[in-house]
């Protein structure tokens, strides 16, 4: 049964239409520079795109503010264009997962605009209302310093509304059976169009119920398992991807205590400890991190990733965590973003092919479905010199010729990277794709790799002890099947010691190079690992693989 839920092993490819090919030369990337670049996805061996938001948009946060939730932005191509794209990508194998941005609207969607104009309006009480100033209004911002209030006054409406984020993204009230009834609409709409599932923005604010003065600590779970409950009745196999960032023991409810909510999760909690492991060697947090993210429904599953189109947020470690990630990947201010992150692409950030692989293999062998960032593959940078979290949304650098093969047009909709270590007339797709020792034969290497390994996704795993290493050793087991995977985070080379119950002279096989270890005769594996070194093995004789007690 387990393997029958495609997506608790699926490598899942993150883009945005706007920034990853530009087919008609006006600058800004569409469905149809997408569709010619799904055979380099296929190649790569992704099996899902999770794109961002592409409907129609004042575009004022990357999308993530839609004027009308049943189209598509005329900036990315038509709504045949995206049926043609369905097309494709189906004809290839890969499934394609949508943003559902419904925590609120943009203030030009017609629902906010009829809801303004009066009290007895249809529409009104689709927001949040509150006739007062009300106390916190300027409590509770998502962006601190860049977002002013998450109550403002609208003249026209002569009263204040809720946005949980920016002043021009207010806030749907979900309590109200009409806008339900309208999200199961723009669900079942993109459902009937072939979409495999939704990564659904911003959860834990559509779950709470805003009103003016103190927050109520409620959160409305049932409504997401409402949403569930509609979604898999459409379509059996779709599924809900869920961003929400909380802490590991209140994630039992996202997913649901009978797994009846969400199906995947980011994993933020343990994306903080892996990059303070990273920045310090310590993996003893990570570790713990891991742990207390493990109680999950077997049809639930984590979304692991490294990087993705936010800042990198490191809120959840302590400020002396913090500061030693801050000192070791964004030193400098303008590196770092709301006090709490750090707003990099991950190349440039860790600094070296040895530390990008590390985590990348990391990322690879953790229990969940990895999800991969458009450029990561091969390693592209950022551009501070852009505003906030645009410095990590540069356009795909497919080729060395002009604006990186990503348009034809003079002026693209992000400039793309041209000067220093990350410029694309250097790094780039075309470049890496002869080099057999590139950034992107490696990842396309691992991808393959991990798709046989299906044990990570699928089956039950620990942490072995290595005596206070700096190596994170992981042990997993499915039917009889069982994978040992080891990562070094120290810049020395490491000797690790594994008791595993195999007994003398069982083999483990190297599953990267033509190598095998071989137990000693009190059955201990004492294995090198070079600095930053990663190996993933398979037990030769794997029926019994436990770790010695
Ligand atoms: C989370 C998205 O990842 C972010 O980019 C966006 O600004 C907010 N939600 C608001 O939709």
């Amino acid at each position: 049964m387990i393997e029958d839920l495609w997506y608790k092993n699926a490598i899942i490819y993150s883009l945005d239409l706007e920034t990853f090919l530009d087919a008609d030369g006006d600058g800004i990337g569409d469905f149809e520079g997408l569709c010619r670049r799904l055979d380099y996805l296929h190649a790569l061996g992704v099996d899902a795109v999770w794109l961002a938001p592409f409907q129609p948009t004042p575009n004022r946060d990357n999308g993530y503010d839609i004027r009308d939730y049943y189209g598509v932005d005329p900036r990315h191509g038509s709504s045949g264009d995206f049926v043609a794209f369905m097309h494709q990508a189906d004809k290839r194998g890969i499934k394609v997962i949508i943003d559902l941005v419904v925590n609120h609207t943009s203030d030009e969607h017609p629902w906010f605009q009829e809801a303004r104009k009066a009290k007895d309006s249809r529409y009104r009480d689709w927001y949040v209302w509150s006739e007062k100033k009300p106390s916190d209004w300027n409590e509770g911002m998502v962006f601190p310093g860049v977002q002013k209030s998450t109550w403002t006054l609208d003249k026209k409406a002569g009263a204040y509304y809720f946005h949980r984020f920016f002043e021009f993204q207010p806030d749907l009230n979900v309590d109200h059976p009409e806008v339900r009834e309208e999200i199961r609409k723009v669900m079942g709409y993109w459902l009937q169009l072939g979409v495999a599932g939704f990564r659904v923005d911003a959860v834990p604010f559509i779950l709470e119920s805003p009103s003016p003065g103190p927050a109520e600590p409620k959160l409305r779970f049932d409504y997401l398992y409402e949403m569930r409950r509609f979604l898999q009745w459409r379509k059996g196999d779709a599924v809900l991807l869920g961003e929400a960032n909380v802490l590991p023991e209140d994630s039992r409810n996202y997913f649901g205590p009978q797994g009846e909510g969400i199906h995947l999760m980011f994993n933020f909690f343990v994306n903080q400890y892996l990059f303070y492991a990273l920045a310090t060697a310590d993996v003893k947090p990570l570790a713990e991190a891991l742990e207390a993210t493990r109680a999950l429904y077997p049809t639930a599953q984590w979304a692991h990733f490294l990087r993705n189109h936010d800042e990198l947020d490191l809120g959840r470690l302590t400020d002396e965590q913090r500061q030693k990630v801050f000192d070791r990947f964004g030193p400098e201010e303008t590196m770092q973003l709301y006090h709490r992150g750090i707003r990099r692409r991950l190349s440039p950030m860790l600094g070296s092919r040895p530390l990008t692989e590390l985590a990348y293999s990391l990322l690879f062998s953790l229990p969940g479905a990895p999800v991969i960032r458009y450029g990561d593959e091969i390693g592209m940078g950022d551009d501070l010199r852009l505003p906030e979290r645009e410095a990590v949304r540069t356009p795909m650098q497919w080729s060395n010729d002009p604006q990186a093969g990503f348009s034809a047009s003079e002026k693209v909709v992000h400039p793309v990277v041209e000067e220093g270590p990350y410029a694309y007339p250097h790094l780039n797709v075309a470049a890496q794709r002869r080099d057999p020792g590139s950034l992107l034969n490696w990842m396309t290497a691992l991808v393959r790799l991990r798709k046989e390994c299906l044990e990570i996704g699928n089956g039950d795993w620990q942490i072995l002890d290595t005596n206070g290493l700096p190596v994170l050793a992981m042990l997993y087991h499915r039917q009889g099947r069982s994978l040992v995977i080891l990562h070094n985070f120290d810049e020395k080379p490491q000797e690790v010691a594994l008791s595993l119950k195999q007994g003398r002279g069982s083999r483990l096989v190297d599953l990267m190079v033509d190598r095998e270890e071989t137990a000693d005769a009190q059955g201990v594996h004492r294995i090198l690992l070079d600095a930053c070194g990663y190996r993933w093995f398979r037990a030769g004789d794997s029926s019994h693989l436990l770790p010695a007690s």
